[in-house]
């Protein structure tokens, strides 16, 4: 099994990505943690714990982490995700509370862990990255209890919160550049999971509609059904799910290593993920910037077939 952690601001789609990960037999997953980001800390947390106890894992510590991001306000998004960020679907909240734990310390106490049970953790962050940034500046010797970072955040191409950017670097975009520098500088490979393909792994309506049996499955099925009818169409992507796919099954995603950095001001690009795509390195010898030090694995396709019948077959 592989040990993961997932970094959540559940959020329809962070849901779809703990159903999976909660419930794949290939994963060992060993603590959420959440954030401020689709909605606020609180309903993040209630929503995490809610998902985790409908996948019957409530053994899973989940953390309460960041309340807002490191320098800008905190922005939700009740039009993605409903008001209270879990569709506002019919669904009993959990009334368990989180671990005693802030997220910061859960993260470093499980990392380090790690470091001395030899089973380096795979970091799936699916949020503004406040706690991952927060955890690698304050205890950076708990980097070496990670495998790898696979995010799902910005984009090569399009942005969503944004013309430019992608929601959740643009909530925290100096959280996203400390985790990237930190994450070269202490060696972490990091895979870039991005809008190039998160709408593409699509589960139609019938396939909801169609999934029942246990709470797992007929949550997941009201998940995606409201995402379906927030994006008035027939059938709705996995989203974050999808970067839960590609720790499962790696073959299934396309990458390519890339130099990265994130816009820091920009009139209209803040947050935006500069994925720099130049072939040539003579370009290289009149740009002021240089090449980004942190060269990540851009995901550039998708298999979302595949995709999306492993999570139909895990959420059932
Ligand atoms: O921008 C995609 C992101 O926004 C995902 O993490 C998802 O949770 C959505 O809210
Ligand atoms: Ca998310």
């Amino acid at each position: 099994m592989k040990p993961v952690i997932l970094d959540v601001d559940t959020g329809l789609d962070d849901a779809c990505a703990l159903l999976l990960a909660a419930r794949h037999p290939d994963l060992d997953l060993k603590a959420v943690t959440c954030v401020g980001g689709n909605v606020g800390l609180e309903e993040v947390v209630v929503n995490t714990l809610t998902v985790l106890e409908a996948a019957g894992r409530t053994d899973v510590p989940v953390g309460r982490g960041a309340a807002r991001p490191l320098l800008q306000p905190v922005r939700s998004a009740p039009h993605v995700h409903g008001a209270d960020g879990l569709g506002d679907l019919d669904w009993p909240k959990s009334t368990r509370t989180a671990d005693s734990r802030h997220a910061v310390e859960l993260l470093r106490e499980v990392l380090l862990e790690a470091v001395s049970l030899g089973e380096p953790i795979t970091l799936i962050p699916l949020a503004p990255m406040t706690n991952i940034a927060l955890l690698l500046r304050t205890y950076p010797e708990a980097a070496e209890g990670l495998r790898e970072i696979v995010f799902m955040g910005g984009a090569a191409g399009i942005g969503n919160a944004t013309a430019s950017a992608e929601f959740n670097i643009w909530t925290d975009p100096e959280a996203a550049a400390i985790v990237l520098g930190a994450a070269g500088e202490l060696g972490v490979p990091v895979t870039m999971y991005g809008l190039d393909v998160f709408y593409d792994v699509l589960i139609t309506l019938d396939e909801a509609r169609g999934l029942a049996g246990s709470r797992s499955a007929e949550l997941a099925g009201k998940l995606i059904e409201k995402r379906s009818l927030l994006y008035r169409s027939d059938g709705a992507s996995i989203g974050d799910g999808g970067a839960v796919c590609a720790v499962i099954d790696p073959t299934g995603l396309t990458t390519e290593p890339f130099p990265l950095r994130i816009e820091l001001s920009g009139s209209w690009s803040r947050g935006r993920t500069i994925v720099d795509t130049r072939d040539w390195t003579g370009d290289l010898t009149s740009d002021p910037y240089g090449a980004a030090p942190t060269v990540v694995q851009v995901a550039t396709a998708v298999d979302g077939r595949r995709y999306a019948d492993l999570w139909l077959k895990t959420v059932k």
